[in-house]
């Protein structure tokens, strides 16, 4: 379609357009999602045309009650079920295997698929008036950093979509911690809006296969990810200022700029904050007139390892 999306809080249209097949971005308490009828394979086929997304990289499911796991998953392990219990809705997607209902195209083709309980009043109204799950990856052009306002999608997918419903600004701001139920001990996938200290204070020690890949179980975690157009470059900041003392620099900074243009993310330092402005803030630096983006690294505790986790693959 061309034109340019409506932006409103109208939950019922949400509803109509999704019933009819339609894609229709939605808010939740991480990142803005561009949804669609999981069931329904070629309403879910547009969202990858729409983001240019391939089809190699599975999307997770979200849903509004917790007894559609059933329906989605043959198997929902007691630890998966403990997890669920205390973060959902939440930033949290479990990875069970997945059930007849769930369309291949949805799990790129895996015997797996990622479910999620957003935690977000609108798009939790929407989930329980329908009659089906919704497909929904982070709304933004594949690789590119994902949107945490409403205005972000319609600056990237405006054209492309009729409506966005409109949440406000993320309170989270970083995706689902994703936590695979595959094998008989949980592995973190993804780090992401709930912190592994967290989710290891209800399981135990779990391990983190966050690693590098270009392999299909693990595609959103390819190198190259998250990326501004502009080149950032990620680490400690006080030698890399010196590097690049010639050039036009922006510093994305946790709580101190040095003397540099750019953005702070929490003169606090508090992490929850610094994930909460982090996506916006990239944005930002990427449509000023820098040469170059220089990211701080942050802490290697709470949201900041999952700050680091983005920051790193922006910069490969
Ligand atoms: O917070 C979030 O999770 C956001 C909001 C919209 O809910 N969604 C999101 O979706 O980040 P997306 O498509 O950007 O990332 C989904 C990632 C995939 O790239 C993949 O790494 C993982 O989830 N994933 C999905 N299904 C999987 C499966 N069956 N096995 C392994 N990983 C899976
Ligand atoms: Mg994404």
């Amino acid at each position: 379609m061309s034109g340019t999306a409506l932006i409103g809080t109208d939950t019922e249209k949400a509803a109509s357009l999704l019933r009819s097949g339609a894609c229709v971005a939605i808010p939740t308490e991480t990142v803005y999602g561009l949804a669609a009828n999981a069931c329904d394979p070629a309403a879910v086929g547009s969202i990858f045309e729409i983001k240019n997304r391939p089809f190699f990289d599975p999307l997770i499911v979200h849903i509004g009650c917790v007894d559609q796991v059933a329906q989605l998953a043959v198997s929902f392990p007691e630890k998966a079920k403990k997890l669920t219990e205390k973060f959902w809705p939440g930033p949290l997607t479990i990875i069970l295997p997945k059930s007849e209902l769930v369309p291949d195209i949805v799990s790129a083709g895996l015997f797996t698929v990622g479910i999620r309980m957003p935690d977000h009043d609108l798009t939790l109204k929407l989930l329980q008036s329908l009659e089906f799950p919704l497909a929904a990856p982070s709304a933004n052009p594949f690789g590119y950093v994902s949107p945490t306002t409403a205005q972000h999608v319609a600056d990237q997918l405006g054209n492309k979509i009729e409506y966005i419903l409109d949440g406000g600004p993320c309170r989270v701001g970083l995706e689902s911690t994703i936590v695979s139920f595959e094998s008989e001990y949980p592995v973190i996938l993804r780090l992401g809006g709930i912190s592994m200290e967290e989710i290891e204070e209800v399981l135990g020690k779990v391990l983190v296969s966050t690693g590098d890949s270009s392999q299909p179980t693990a595609p959103g975690m390819l190198s190259s990810h998250y990326a501004t157009r502009k080149k950032l470059l990620f680490g400690q900041l006080d030698d890399r200022i010196t590097q690049y003392a010639g050039l036009n620099v922006g510093v994305l900074a946790l709580s101190d700029l040095r003397g540099q243009n750019g953005i702070i993310l929490s003169k606090k330092r508090d992490l929850n904050e610094a994930a909460q402005n982090l996506f916006a803030s990239m944005r930002m630096m990427d449509n000023a007139d820098y040469d170059l983006i220089l990211a701080e690294e942050m802490p290697d505790s709470g949201l900041g390892r999952a700050i680091n986790d983005r920051l790193r693959r922006a910069a490969h």
